[in-house]
């Protein structure tokens, strides 16, 4: 497995695995990996000839205010895991040699600026302005994005059929720890009560899934129930819980599938996202 930080380099290996008429899988990443991302990993090795792994954390999708800065890094870490996983390539750029002085940037309404685009106004531009332009580095034939990012992957799935991209969007489910916390590289900055406290996410999700299965037809009693269940924890402060259509992420009023619950909580000073889909 091959570590490269340059466009330049990784080009010439993208072409003659096309000449080969070998297809390629791309797994986007901020790096520090973990299951969650090791699962995606897995998917592109089972369904490509080659994969490529990029380990970028992206300055454009963090505000001045986020943690772009102590974003957790950890490059041997995760070659090691990719090297185990069967992965070809980790594209590991700079910031300069993604960005320059670019002047264009991929914006998106509506999807965007709803749910985590309300408190992060700029993230989604950020966000399909550096997978579009993997996309054309790499040009793979599948790309891999998680279901933990249920708004990312719904967004990119709409930018891929908005500006005609021949790339198959793969999702894949959320990994957990075994307790139930949505795998994340972001849980790092939890001290132990906090990483406690987090649990309430994905409890709380377990009773908003529960009633939507045992036939609960009003959104709002199902949202009211996981804000409920959250707000019982001190350490918790509710950014969001939504519940939208899958595809056009407009708020439901009854419940009606494919649906998804999402949730925003800040434990601490760590915003933590979840949710569950219903197809
Ligand atoms: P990052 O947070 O590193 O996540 C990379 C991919 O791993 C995303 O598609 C995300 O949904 C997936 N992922 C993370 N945790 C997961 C879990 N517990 N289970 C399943 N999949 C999980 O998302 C980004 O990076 C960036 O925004 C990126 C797309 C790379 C653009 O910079």
């Amino acid at each position: 497995m091959k570590i490269i930080k340059k466009i330049d380099e990784l080009r010439p290996i993208i072409k003659s695995w096309k000449r080969e008429g070998l297809t390629i899988g791309l797994v986007p990443t901020m790096g520090y990996l973990h299951e969650g991302h090791k699962s995606l990993i897995d998917r592109a090795v089972k369904e490509n000839d080659r994969v490529v792994v990029s380990d970028f954390v992206n300055p454009t999708q963090f505000a001045p205010n986020e943690d772009f800065e102590t974003y957790p890094r950890d490059l041997d870490a995760d070659a090691a895991l990719c090297e185990a996983a069967g992965a070809d390539v980790i594209f590991n750029p700079e910031p300069d040699e993604m960005y320059r002085d670019a002047l264009t940037f991929v914006d998106m309404n509506k999807i965007t600026k709803v749910l985590c685009g309300k408190t992060r106004p700029i993230h989604f531009s950020g966000v399909c302005t550096v997978v579009s332009k993997l996309f054309n580095i790499v040009t793979p034939d599948r790309a891999y994005f998680g279901q933990k990012d249920a708004q990312q992957l719904c967004v990119i799935k709409k930018m891929v059929e908005d500006l005609n991209f021949d790339i198959e969007i793969v999702g894949c489910p959320i990994v957990r720890e075994s307790d139930g916390l949505a795998k994340s590289s972001r849980n790092t900055y939890l001290s132990p009560e906090e990483r406690k406290a987090a649990l309430c996410l994905s409890r709380s999700l377990e009773i908003g899934r529960r009633m939507a299965e045992s036939g609960e037809t009003d959104a709002k009693a199902i949202t009211d129930a996981v804000r409920n269940e959250i707000s019982k924890e001190p350490l918790a402060r509710i950014d969001y819980v939504e519940l939208v259509d899958l595809t056009t992420l407009e708020p439901l009023e009854t419940v009606k599938k494919p649906l998804l619950c999402a949730i925003a909580v800040y434990i601490g000073k760590t915003r933590l996202i979840d949710n569950f889909i219903m197809e």
